[in-house]
């Protein structure tokens, strides 16, 4: 039996769900940006949060440029165990849905700050990993690319055919941003007029930028997270509270009734 406060708040995401799906459809240019919270259902653990992964390392001394140069082999322990669940990690229905928004014309490109390829895995085809990619790791000597599966990882850190050490090829703290992926970015969320904001925190920039870029232009702000965020109660215009991959799908299905 459900309590009143239940039923009304499932009426209450009805309704929301069913604006969403409005204001996408009149939309232009439908843009999402995603975070680690659309792939915690595929397996993959958040970095902030109660399971987030940097609850278990601190991220100066395992995700900060400095820390590999300075410690490889303990850097690369971290970097192991992250690499082993991503690559065992398949798209969720939350990934499958934006692929699905996408396939329909209901959305333009997603930035993603995920470096999991999952998006891409889902049939997403305008995917801007904002922060590189684990698909390739990079040398820190020559800069060489090294596609990953090529790579063995028994011993660690892995290094490169010039003897030097390799790393992913993704943003640590201290790098920056990927200068294609960054214009890319920016131009695609100074064109849209709705983002679509999917599990992050909004608290790393300069990928946090990208909203208020958005927000400036005129776009309207529609915001999926299971907790608020910075944004929630200053940009965002609707809220829809819970899981990605239960979201996602119910205002995929309204869109499937808008074609
Ligand atoms: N559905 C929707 N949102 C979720 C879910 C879920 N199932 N599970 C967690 N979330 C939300 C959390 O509430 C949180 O707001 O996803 C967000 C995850 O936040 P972070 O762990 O901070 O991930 P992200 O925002 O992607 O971090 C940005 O920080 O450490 C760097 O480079 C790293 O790309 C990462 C960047």
């Amino acid at each position: 039996m459900l309590t009143i406060r239940k039923r009304l708040g499932m009426a209450d995401m009805e309704r929301l769900l069913d604006k969403a799906a409005k204001l996408i459809r009149r939309a232009r240019a439908v843009v999402a940006l995603t975070g680690a919270g659309i792939s915690v259902e595929s397996g993959i653990p958040a970095f902030r949060g109660t399971q987030g992964l940097w609850e278990k390392y601190d991220p100066m001394e395992y995700a900060h440029i400095d820390a590999l140069r300075a410690h490889p082999e303990k850097v690369w322990r971290m970097l192991r165990e992250l690499q082993q669940i991503v690559e065992g990690a398949r798209p969720n229905p939350a990934h499958l849905s934006l692929a699905r928004m996408e396939q329909l014309g209901f959305l333009r490109a997603i930035i993603t700050q995920n470096i999991d390829h999952l998006h891409q895995d889902a049939g997403s085809r305008y995917v801007i990993e904002f922060h590189g990619s684990g698909h390739k790791l990079a040398c820190l000597s020559c800069g060489e690319r090294i596609p990953r599966h090529l790579v063995d990882l028994s011993s660690i850190p892995p290094r490169c055919f010039c003897g030097g050490i390799l790393k992913p090829d993704v943003v640590f703290f201290g790098e920056p941003i990927p200068w294609r992926a960054l214009i890319q970015a920016q131009e695609e969320s100074k064109n849209c007029d709705v983002m679509l904001v999917v599990g992050t925190s909004a608290v790393v920039a300069p990928a946090c930028d990208m909203p208020y870029l958005a927000k400036d232009r005129g776009a309207r702000i529609i915001e999926v997270n299971t907790e608020e965020t910075p944004l929630t109660r200053t940009i965002t215009d609707i809220f829809l509270q819970g899981s990605a991959g239960t979201i996602l799908p119910k205002l995929v299905a309204i869109l499937e009734t808008m074609v």
